[in-house]
């Protein structure tokens, strides 16, 4: 079985131990509720790396007040299993008074992708507090590489841009976003999804793949992107953002001569928010 420890001392003896032996580290970081999508990263850590670690942290700082802190899942034991599935060395399980003890004063300020006016504008203490988190988990871990998913990739560039700056040596990896056979980028919020709501939650990956398609083939960036927040809104949801970025630095593009560029969503069925990306290619 995976051993799973719950303090940090614990985790750096392990680390300690691997390296003593030459071993690379790889770290991947999750709040748990395991999917393929989660497992695919652990699968991409230790293609870069001899041992990885999984954490599993339902991290209190980066939930708004009005979110889902409370009732998010909290599935340790399934997670243990999966995480073996997948031949994971070690799983990191912290409290969260091993991670904020009494007197924790410290937060991350960022700029940048930080504040591009897309899931910050929404959740506005949201990447203090995961950077925050990753940044802890980071200097914990001391790995040679962390791994992140695409399907978060405000958030993916944000954790880029906190190493960069921080100096944390730690190489950052992007991982491809996992799907659903229908298309739907799966979520551990996917859950919270009503028999209704899930049959109509692919057309917003539907909706901006055929979004990225049209833009590469020249039709107006504008256009194109008012149509597919039409086609977004008639499925049903409530649009958050639905937007077109340069990839990097996720300012706004008018051409497709801005450079790179991403389609990056947030969408609502009900209670449940959805957030997706896509490249144009
Ligand atoms: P969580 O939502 O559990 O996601 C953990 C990691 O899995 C993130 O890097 C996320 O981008 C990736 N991921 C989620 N769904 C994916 C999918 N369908 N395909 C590929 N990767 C996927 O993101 C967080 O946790 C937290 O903010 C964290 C970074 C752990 C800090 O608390």
């Amino acid at each position: 079985e995976v051993p799973v420890v719950h303090t940090i001392e614990e985790m750096r003896a392990f680390v300690r131990a691997q390296r003593a032996s030459g071993e690379r580290i790889g770290l991947v970081p999750t709040m748990g509720a395991l999917h393929a999508g989660h497992l695919s990263l652990v699968e991409a850590a230790r293609r870069h790396a001899d041992r990885v670690i999984a954490t599993v942290f339902v991290n209190p700082t980066q939930f708004g007040p009005n979110e889902d802190f409370a009732r998010y899942p909290r599935t340790l034991a399934a997670d243990r299993e999966k995480l073996e599935s997948v031949a994971a060395d070690l799983v990191f399980a912290p409290a969260v008074e091993e991670m904020y003890p009494q007197g924790f004063c410290t937060t991350v300020s960022l700029d940048g992708p930080a504040k591009a006016d897309l899931e910050d504008r929404f959740r506005p203490a949201h990447f203090a507090g995961v950077a925050t988190v990753v940044a802890k988990l980071l200097n914990q871990a001391q790995a040679d590489v962390a791994v992140f998913g695409e399907k978060d990739y405000q958030q993916l560039l944000v954790i880029r841009a906190l190493a960069r700056d921080l100096d944390i040596p730690t190489r950052i990896l992007g991982s491809a976003t996992l799907r659903d056979p229908d298309g739907l980028a799966m979520s551990s919020r996917n859950v919270y999804l009503s028999a209704e709501d899930r049959a109509r939650a692919p057309a917003l990956h539907r909706a901006m793949s055929v979004a990225a398609r049209r833009i590469a083939e020249g039709t107006a960036i504008r256009l194109v992107m008012a149509e597919a927040r039409e086609a977004v809104a008639a499925a049903g949801f409530e649009i958050d953002y639905v937007e077109a970025r340069h990839a990097e630095t996720l300012a706004s593009v008018a051409a497709p001569s801005d450079g790179p560029i991403r389609i990056l969503a947030a969408a609502r069925l009900g209670a449940t928010r959805l957030i997706d990306n896509v490249a144009v290619p």
